[in-house]
């Protein structure tokens, strides 16, 4: 085996001679705990190779057959695993189950790159190089965000998509799950914000700000049954879901759904316009009392330990001219519309906390005072990062300008609706989610990073897959790969990994730019230099507090 087969890189791999090869003799062992683990290999395993793999106990192997033999070694370190391949079979041995299903993940990359084929591939010999690799992530927090707001993926999509980022070992997947164009989630005590907000009457059909709008209809919700299955399907691939109700900014479909939301009371149609709104939640008590109980059904949902509350981009536009707010404020004894902000976060996440869960929440809550166990997505640049280690918080990374999926892959003319500065694979290989500057206690607090996967101009699954592939290969890299980092030899190891994606039908970005029909012709795009861009970022944080 040599490194050349695996992506992400592991920590260390030592090649022997020979190779052995799966056949009807061989089983796959593993103690209770591993079963599902097992059961999973096996899943994976079957499809492609026709073979049986039957399932035995640690104590019976199956007789004079060869084994892929799961383990735990609670010395390993946590999600880690080490893999040794020899004439008996292939045995994996990980720190936890998690470290089991990587060292899984791991011999499937060993195996010829038809194993990702969904039925049997004829004439392929299952052939694993002799040798053994010790592996370990770098960070805890692998993930990704998916907007499925802006456009909704159906349910099968997202069971794919979780597919596809267990195989790339990201751990966590931040559901984006409510914003001003669409509302996906159902909540049993308010079924208007699905019934209303779930759809619009048409999109806004490029990113300029004098583009056309659509004249299509787009909606689409999860039922609290799909929920409850994304779930569990993530849970079976280790990966957390981090589910976000954005408030009080980012909120039109809801206030569609119920007007009382609303600052201003108006009649308002679920968002077809992208972009930074001023209809933001009103700071009533009822209107707060109506998101926990939002809250209360969403934390039901998703039994992981962050619930993704928002705060990003919230204009106080309205707040700031409306006289019922200004008289919330004096009652409050607060000092203006910045600080009610905090104090509409807070008391959600105060809510959050009592339940047992932190709260994960965008950069702009540095912007005030910070509710309790608070994980902060920095995505304006790493200045979020930055100063909330050094307050004491911790930070998942997630800089615009390194992990924004939406952003254009190139300087090509022919992007699809180019946006924003070009974030190139090597641009995405370059993230580290561990700002410069830090104490180490402080970088310790990183947690990790995510890519985030901003939906507004992909209106298909197939969209998502040009946008999100390879760059999202590169960002597990970084991620998950302990060492130097060596963009040359990473891509020497992408070629071999595209051969997956290929075979699982993955409709990645080409090197040399899109296909005829990954152009969006004649659709206008927004993109900035990255100058410009930074002199943008730069305003925006200007206002968190050091
Ligand atoms: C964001 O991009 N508004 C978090």
């Amino acid at each position: 085996m040599t490194p050349t087969m695996l992506l992400p890189r592991p920590d260390s791999v030592a090649s022997g001679n020979g190779v052995f090869t799966l056949d009807t003799s061989t089983g796959i062992t593993a103690s209770g705990e591993l079963a599902p683990t097992a059961r999973w290999l096996q899943s994976v395993l079957r499809p492609a190779t026709g073979l049986p793999l039957p399932m035995t106990g640690m104590a019976a192997p199956s007789p004079g057959g060869s084994t892929l033999a799961l383990d735990l070694d609670p010395d390993l370190p946590a999600e880690g695993y080490r893999l040794a391949c020899g004439p008996g079979g292939v045995t994996i041995t990980g720190g936890d189950t998690a470290g089991v299903f990587y060292g899984c993940q791991a011999l499937r990359q060993l195996l010829p790159p038809q194993i990702y084929r969904a039925a049997e591939a004829a004439g392929v010999r299952w052939a694993v190089p002799y040798g053994n690799i010790e592996d370990a992530p770098r960070f805890r927090w692998r993930g990704a965000m998916l907007d499925v707001a802006r456009h909704f993926m159906p349910k099968h999509g997202v069971l794919r998509f979780l597919d596809l980022l267990a195989m790339h070992r990201i751990n966590t997947l931040h559901l984006h799950l409510t914003d001003d164009q669409g509302w996906r989630v159902e909540i049993l005590r308010h079924p208007r914000l699905t019934e209303v907000g779930s759809w619009r009457r048409e999109s806004q059909l490029g990113a300029a700000p004098d583009a056309p709008n659509d004249g299509r209809p787009h909606g689409g919700y999860y039922t609290q049954g799909d929920l409850r299955e994304i779930v569990a399907y993530a849970a079976e691939r280790h990966i957390t879901v981090v589910p976000e109700i954005d408030v009080p900014g980012h909120s039109q479909a809801a206030i569609a759904a119920y007007p009382a939301l609303g600052v201003r009371g108006e009649l308002l149609e679920t968002s077809p316009r992208w972009g930074v709104n001023t209809n933001i939640l009103n700071a009533e008590e009822s209107t707060l009392g109506f998101f926990l109980e939002v809250f209360d059904e969403v934390m039901d949902l998703f039994p992981g330990p962050f619930i993704g509350i928002g705060g990003d981009e919230c204009p106080t536009d309205q707040w700031d001219a409306d006289p019922r707010t200004r008289e919330l404020i004096r009652e409050r004894g607060l000092a203006g519309s910045r600080e009610l902000q905090a104090w509409f976060l807070g008391r959600i996440g105060a809510h959050v906390a009592a339940r047992g869960r932190r709260v994960f929440g965008w950069d702009e809550i540095l912007e005030g005072d910070v509710p309790e166990g608070i994980v902060v997505a920095s995505w304006r640049g790493m200045t979020g990062a930055r100063t909330a280690a050094r307050r004491g918080y911790d930070v998942v990374s997630c800089p615009d300008d390194q992990a924004y999926l939406d952003y254009r892959q190139s300087e090509l003319e022919s992007e699809p609706i180019p946006f924003a500065v070009p974030l190139t694979l090597a641009d995405a290989y370059g993230f580290d989610p561990v700002p410069d500057g830090l104490t180490g206690d402080e970088a310790d607090r990183i947690l990790g990073g995510q890519a985030n996967v901003w939906t507004e101009h992909m209106d298909s699954p197939r969209a998502v897959d040009y946008y999100v592939f390879p760059r999202l290969c590169a960002i597990a890299e970084v991620l998950w790969s302990r060492g130097e980092r060596d963009f040359d030899d990473f891509l020497v190891r992408l070629r071999t990994h595209l051969a997956r994606l290929d075979a699982l039908g993955v409709e990645y970005r080409r090197e040399d730019g899109p296909r005829p029909w990954q152009t969006r012709p004649g659709i206008p795009g927004k993109p900035a230099t990255r100058a410009d861009w930074a002199e943008l970022i730069d305003g925006l944080v200007a206002s968190i507090k050091i």
